[in-house]
């Protein structure tokens, strides 16, 4: 089955408007028409949603980087779906590493979001990844199934649900996982989306890689056969580089 690839950017706590709009500027001049082939969406920080919609201009899919579980509430300085919705955001990244290091952000808050998001209808790209420990003491398998088996469980549809396989140790380290050790933990993902969900939903799933993917390494990454993109932070701040992932995944 063929699964139309997702490039999108993580733009983490990085521009402001001005550097949006000149970023999508940019952006519009290097567009290809073979970029139909993906889907291209950037994460990008609340107070530039607004401004990467409009600069956006139907090129990409402009989505959060997270989102409140609750619908409203006594929850200073969170955001909620309802308000994402009032922008035109219609999905989120849940679960990045960093949230989960640094915001507290757990099996059960990710599961909790997962749930809200799908049954609202919005898009869940959920992210899983196990530390560098982790891998070096062999429990990448066991991190990674109960990361997933928590988002599966939680899932109220897998129609908008994307899974971003991010080892924690590739993040933003310009160590890349091998194309092999990233197969290897996609299939894993794939054949978990088989048992909980059934042979033809897991054919449809997009898991897209995320760890230092670059422009000289997407291409590799992308032939495998469980890697169906990537979720891009360090080499999607700049059109070029973004661009010329998107080339490669798209020729
Ligand atoms: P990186 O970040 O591409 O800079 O490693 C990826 C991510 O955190 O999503």
């Amino acid at each position: 089955m063929m699964r139309t690839p997702i490039l999108a950017g993580n733009w983490k706590m990085h521009k402001t408007s001005a550097e949006v709009r000149a970023f999508f500027k940019e952006f519009s001049q290097r567009t290809q028409s073979n970029w139909v082939r993906a889907d291209i969406m950037f994460a990008v920080p609340y107070t530039l949603l607004a401004v990467a919609q409009e600069a956006a201009d139907g090129m990409a899919t402009i989505i959060a980087q997270n989102v409140h579980f609750e619908a409203s509430g006594a929850y200073t300085g969170e955001i909620s779906i309802d308000q994402l919705r009032d922008l035109g955001i219609l999905g989120s990244l849940v679960g990045h590493s960093e949230r989960r290091q640094y915001y507290g952000e757990t099996d059960d808050t990710v599961a909790k979001k997962v749930t809200r998001l799908t049954d609202a209808g919005m898009l869940a790209l959920a992210c899983v990844g196990e530390s560098r420990a982790e891998r070096e003491s062999n429990q990448t398998e066991a991190v990674v199934t109960r990361q997933i088996q928590s988002i599966f469980n939680a899932a109220k549809s897998i129609d908008r649900l994307v899974i971003a396989y991010e080892p924690v140790w590739a993040i933003g380290t310009g160590l890349t996982a091998t194309d092999e050790q990233a197969q290897a933990v996609h299939k894993l993902i794939r054949g978990l989306a088989r048992e909980h969900f059934g042979e033809g939903s897991a054919a449809k799933l997009r898991i897209l890689y995320g760890g230092s993917a670059k422009p000289d390494n997407i291409a590799g990454l992308m032939q495998q056969p469980d890697i169906d993109g990537g979720l891009i932070g360090g080499a999607s701040l700049k059109p070029i580089d973004f661009a010329a992932m998107i080339d490669n995944v798209t020729q």
